[in-house]
């Protein structure tokens, strides 16, 4: 019996993947952060299993300790589609326990941190017990893309590319960390308020293949492709006010997708435009730099540097607290990425 325990934050995506080729290939370079309190925990048990090698692994998932069964077909074709490279796996039982810090509902892309989590897991016992050899993060990233897309940017903390881009740099297979960060961006603020915590009409998957096809597709990706360029200059030059302008044109750019697909789908709430009004309105009268942006559901992050800090706390929150639900709003910020705890 081997065991290992992972955490994995989610990451808010600045330059958004939407839209991606066979094999989980994005159709242009995204670019993200990732987050510190947003994170998934995961306990890997691995079992030599009754059935004979060569066999495919069995699965249990227990979320917060409850069985759940539901979790399982994901789990297993995401182990199949990792078996290359891991193939151990093969007749194994997997017991995975696992939790979230945030609500299921929050609209926090619970599959990125949850793939990075369990790619962390099984990267490290492989390296430990299979395979002896350090750690190989690459490899963690590649596996965790496997899982979602979005997962193979948590595997690494701070700023982090996936894609490869017009300057030779990134990859399509896995993520890379951002090397030159000004220190104005060192330390970003992402309060994720919660406007809706109803299931979404069209998930990710469905979202991402409704681009194959679409009219503005082309386009899109070519932005995609030049605002990964433009951005990871802002991050070395620590301009906020152009990061401001081009992670909100990112953020109405994937909904303006959404709403242009055929069929058309709409994941905004009146309430999201009420706090882009509000987010706008204070920006304008402060001149602080404060922005949000938005993944594929009704609830904004909002976004912003340390120098806005406390007029957030104290004169912006207040005029949006109202409209979250039961006044949530999660409060979080950059972070280190993954890490190994007590099992
Ligand atoms: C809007 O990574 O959830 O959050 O690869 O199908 O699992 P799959 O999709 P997923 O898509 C994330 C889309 C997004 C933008 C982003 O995180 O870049």
């Amino acid at each position: 019996m081997y065991t290992t325990r992972w955490i994995a934050p989610s990451n808010i995506a600045i330059v958004k993947y939407w839209g991606k080729f066979d094999h989980q290939i994005p159709a242009n370079p995204s670019l993200s952060f990732t987050l510190t309190h947003s994170y998934t925990d995961t306990k890997l048990i691995v079992i030599e299993g009754k059935t004979t090698q060569g066999d495919d692994p069995t699965v249990e998932v227990y979320y917060d300790g409850i069985p759940k069964p539901e979790f399982q077909p994901k789990i297993l074709k995401f182990l199949k589609a990792i078996l290359h490279e891991y193939p151990w796996i093969m007749g194994k039982l997997l017991k995975i326990e696992t939790k979230n810090t945030f609500p299921h509902s929050s609209g926090i892309a619970s599959s990125a941190s949850g793939m990075a989590a369990l790619a962390c897991c099984i990267e490290d016992l492989h390296t430990t017990h299979f395979a002896p050899q350090s750690f190989r993060w690459h490899k963690a990233s590649e596996s965790a893309r496997l899982g979602s897309g979005s997962a193979c940017r948590s595997v690494y903390g701070g700023f982090v590319q996936w894609g490869l881009s017009s300057d030779g740099e990134g990859s399509d297979l896995y993520a890379t960390p951002v090397q030159q960060v000004h220190p104005d961006f060192k330390t970003i603020y992402d309060f994720i308020l919660i406007l809706d915590s109803g299931e979404k009409s069209v998930s990710s998957t469905v979202g991402h293949s409704l681009m194959k096809g679409h009219p503005f597709a082309s386009r899109r990706f070519e932005q995609g492709k030049e605002n990964v360029i433009r951005l990871k200059e802002i991050l070395k030059t620590g301009n906020w006010s152009s990061f401001i302008e081009l992670m909100e044109s990112e953020a109405l750019t994937l909904h303006a997708m959404m709403m242009t697909s055929t069929p058309p789908f709409i994941l905004m709430k009146p309430k999201t435009l009420e706090a882009i009004q509000k987010i706008w309105q204070f920006r304008q009268t402060t001149n602080l730099p404060v922005g949000f942006t938005l993944d594929a559901g009704a609830n904004l992050h909002l976004i912003f540097a340390t120098n806005a800090l406390e007029a957030v706390e104290q004169k912006l929150l207040p005029e949006l607290q109202y409209l979250c639900e039961q006044n949530l709003i999660i409060k979080d910020l950059i972070g280190r990425g993954p890490y190994k705890v007590d099992s």
